[in-house]
């Protein structure tokens, strides 16, 4: 019979994401509600590994939910992709008596997960953390939508100081392999172009529709750059390229960087944290382990780890053509 589950731990883990904070305390306040401890690992798996423990009440975490970044800090756990780092983290957690853990994190997050559970068959829920929504089995992650209006705001800026000096603006943003903030925020800040890894728009096509753009008396341009799009260039070659190809054009590059994973987190990403937080913690209580909770049509779902981790978001068609249209 299956031990009962009286603490639970939770941790964060691979890049924070605005939300995580409130994830953690409606993790820590279910747990209070359905009277289990809860301890907090710090510094993801690396903590798990070296036992860097906290017991968390609900006080510990008044006043976070409004909070960027993670107060559990993270990591990203070299140590954990070997045998004796997860066995190490085996005894930490037996040694505790800790009896289940929630992981919120991205995709590595979920593979160090799957992995340890193989292994040990140790009871794991995942919350998806990331500002990437690049994971399978939810409509949204975590930090997703704090990060896109982080993007459209700045954006807005640049717009000003691009049509005050007639300038082409190529702004790169975050998304690692994915290119759902580009595409987003493309749209919400009325980009003229918009490149994701997703769709191969090629050279040819931009040089073209920058062309287009002039002959229509545009006299600025923002294009949105994924950072993993595939044209073949990073963002400064692309702009010299332009530059070559357009040489009267006044051309300028952004790279928007870490300023998107920082800053308080929207209403939204607070309501879906706070949701997952206790979805996860009353799944673990019911015995499920191996899977994600996630949000599908505004109702929490659960996916498994593996197919989180593996299958892909498919980009919406239709935003790529409301894209299209909107840029004419
Ligand atoms: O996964 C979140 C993310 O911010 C990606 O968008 C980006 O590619 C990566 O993390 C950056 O990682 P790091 O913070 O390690 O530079």
């Amino acid at each position: 019979m299956n031990e009962p589950i009286n603490k639970i731990a939770v941790l964060t883990s691979g890049g924070d994401a605005p939300g995580m904070n409130a994830a953690i305390r409606a993790v820590v306040r279910a747990c209070t509600y359905y009277r289990v401890d809860c301890i907090g690992v710090y510094r993801g798996y690396q903590g798990l590994i070296e036992g860097d423990f906290k017991e968390l009440s609900a006080r510990h975490v008044s006043n976070i939910i409004n909070k960027g970044g993670t107060i559990l800090k993270s990591a990203r756990s070299k140590d954990f992709m070997t045998e004796e780092g997860r066995a190490k983290a085996y005894e930490n957690l037996k040694k505790e008596g800790i009896g289940a853990l929630v992981i919120i994190g991205g995709d590595g997050t979920f593979t160090g997960g799957l992995k340890f559970i193989q292994e040990y068959n140790f009871p794991i829920i995942g919350i998806p953390g990331t500002i990437d929504n690049d994971i399978y089995g939810t409509d949204r992650t975590i930090g997703y939508d704090t990060a896109l209006n982080t993007v459209v705001e700045v954006i807005d800026k640049i717009r000003d100081t691009a049509s005050s000096h007639n300038r082409l603006f190529f702004i790169e943003v975050m998304g690692r392999d994915a290119g759902f903030i580009a595409l987003n925020t493309g749209i919400g800040a009325g980009a003229e172009e918009i490149l994701i890894p997703e769709k191969d728009l090629g050279l040819d096509r931009l040089v073209e529709s920058l062309k287009t753009s002039k002959e229509k008396g545009k006299t600025s341009s923002i294009v949105v750059v994924s950072e993993g799009d595939k044209i073949g260039k990073n963002v400064f070659e692309l702009g010299d390229h332009i530059k070559e190809i357009f040489p009267d054009y006044d051309i300028r590059v952004s790279v928007l960087g870490h300023m998107q994973r920082g800053g308080s987190p929207s209403c939204s990403d607070r309501v879906l944290a706070s949701r997952l937080g206790v979805a996860a913690v009353e799944y673990l209580l019911d015995r499920s382990s191996g899977v994600m909770v996630g949000i599908t049509n505004n109702q929490v779902t659960t996916v498994g780890l593996n197919k989180a981790i593996k299958m892909n978001n498919d980009i919406d068609k239709e935003l790529l053509k409301v894209a299209e249209i909107t840029s004419v």
